[in-house]
This record gives C-alpha cells, sequence and structure tokens, in this order.
C-alpha cells in the first residue's frame, strides 16, 4: 500500500466533499500523466479503471480494446491467427501510442507490464497501479467469462499461479500497489486516489 494509512470513516457528507476535493486535486496534479493499471486477468483493472476514471472525470481508455480496434480483430483470434509474439508486438505499439495521449485512466491487458518498454514508457508517461488480487478472487472473477487465450486449457488455476510466480514481482515494481479486494469497486477507487494523492503529494495525508 506504498505507506498509505487506511481510510477512516467520517459523516457521509463531509466525506463525500473531502473525496471529491481529493480527486480534483489528483487529476489536475497528474497533467499529462496517464494513470495506468496493471495486474493479472481478473485483477478488475477495466471495471475498477472506469469507475476511477468517473471519479476524477479523466477519459477511460482499454489497452485491450485499442488493440482489437487496430487489429479489426479480437484478441482471441490474434492469439489463434497470429501467435501471442505478434499480439505482444502490437500491444507495446498501441500502448506506447495511447500514452502519448494522456491525462486518462489506461487500463493494460495482463501481461503488457512485463514488457521493459512498456514498462520504461509508462514510468516516462504516468503513474503505474498494480491492483493486486489473490489467486481464489482472480479465479472466481475469471471463471466467469471465457475469451482469455491464456486460460483455454485444462487447468486455468496452474496457469493462474505460474503467472503470480513470474509476474507478481514485476507487478511489484509499479508506483502503488492497492489490493483489489472482494466488495464495492468504490472502496478500491477510494484506496486508489487517496494513494494517488499521497504520491502526487497533493493531499491526502488527513484520512
Ligand atoms: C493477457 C491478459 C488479457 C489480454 C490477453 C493476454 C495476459 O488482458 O491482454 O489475453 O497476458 O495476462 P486482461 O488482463 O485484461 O484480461
Amino acid at each position: 500500500m506504498s505507506g498509505t494509512q487506511p481510510l477512516k470513516s467520517k459523516p457521509p457528507a463531509q466525506d463525500a466533499a473531502r473525496k471529491s476535493e481529493e480527486a480534483i486535486s489528483v487529476a489536475s496534479a497528474l497533467g499529462n500523466r496517464s494513470i495506468v493499471l496493471v495486474g493479472l486477468m481478473g485483477a478488475g483493472k477495466t471495471t475498477v479503471g472506469r469507475r476511477l476514471a468517473n471519479r476524477l472525470d479523466l477519459p477511460f481508455r482499454d489497452a485491450d480494446t485499442e488493440i482489437e480496434k487496430a487489429a479489426g480483430s479480437n484478441i482471441a483470434d490474434i492469439f489463434k491467427e497470429f501467435g501471442e509474439a505478434h499480439f505482444r508486438d502490437g500491444e507495446q505499439r498501441v500502448i506506447h501510442r495511447l500514452l502519448g495521449e494522456g491525462p486518462q485512466v489506461l487500463a493494460t491487458g495482463g501481461g503488457a507490464f512485463m514488457n521493459p518498454k512498456t514498462r520504461e514508457a509508462t514510468r516516462e508517461n504516468g503513474i503505474s497501479v498494480w491492483l493486486k488480487a489473490d489467486l481464489d478472487v482472480l479465479m472466481k472473477r475469471v471463471s466467469r467469462r471465457s475469451h482469455r487465450p491464456l486460460l483455454q486449457n485444462d487447468d486455468p488455476e496452474a496457469v493462474m499461479k505460474r503467472l503470480i510466480d513470474e509476474r507478481y514481482p514485476i507487478y511489484a515494481t509499479a508506483d502503488l500497489s492497492i489490493e483489489s479486494k472482494e466488495g464495492p469497486h468504490d472502496a478500491v477507487v477510494d484506496e486508489i486516489v487517496h494513494a494517488l494523492a499521497i504520491k502526487l503529494k497533493c493531499g491526502g495525508t488527513e484520512t
């Protein structure tokens, strides 16, 4: 949690006012930078990202959707027809372009931050936020949908375990780490905005 204090409860009106002030300060302190959400499949990057963008009054972009638009094809088909390496190339190019279009909230696919060039471009143009979740939460979420090519096999849980081992040390280099818990997404958004306010030194010490 990068040293943030837990949010204590306050009377609702006071709490809403503090949250909205914090959101305005964060959005203005960002300048042209993007908030880049990273984390494994099922971490909530898209769902939480949309709400975060809404809270900060910023545009929301989803890198996977932008890759699909650029390719004129969905991710499962790109993997099937051209292979993962081709997808990763396109992913790097699209994210690089998107990072030049901040400020915004940018949700990235789970593998994107593993690319050193993408990490470097993110450091230069954004603030990275790792949405961290436990295996059981991730599995519960990814099992609701079947569109992810990396999980189209007999043992998706084993794949997720391997990805946790490989990727968590890299995700941990993100600017902020926030736990993506079960429960209301708005609580995760609260945590992110509060941590950003502290990181960007624009308030956020009062909890
Ligand atoms: C991938 C995650 C997916 C998508 C692709 C590969 C990964 O995005 O980019 O299927 O390598 O973890 P989500 O994390 O949004 O599911």
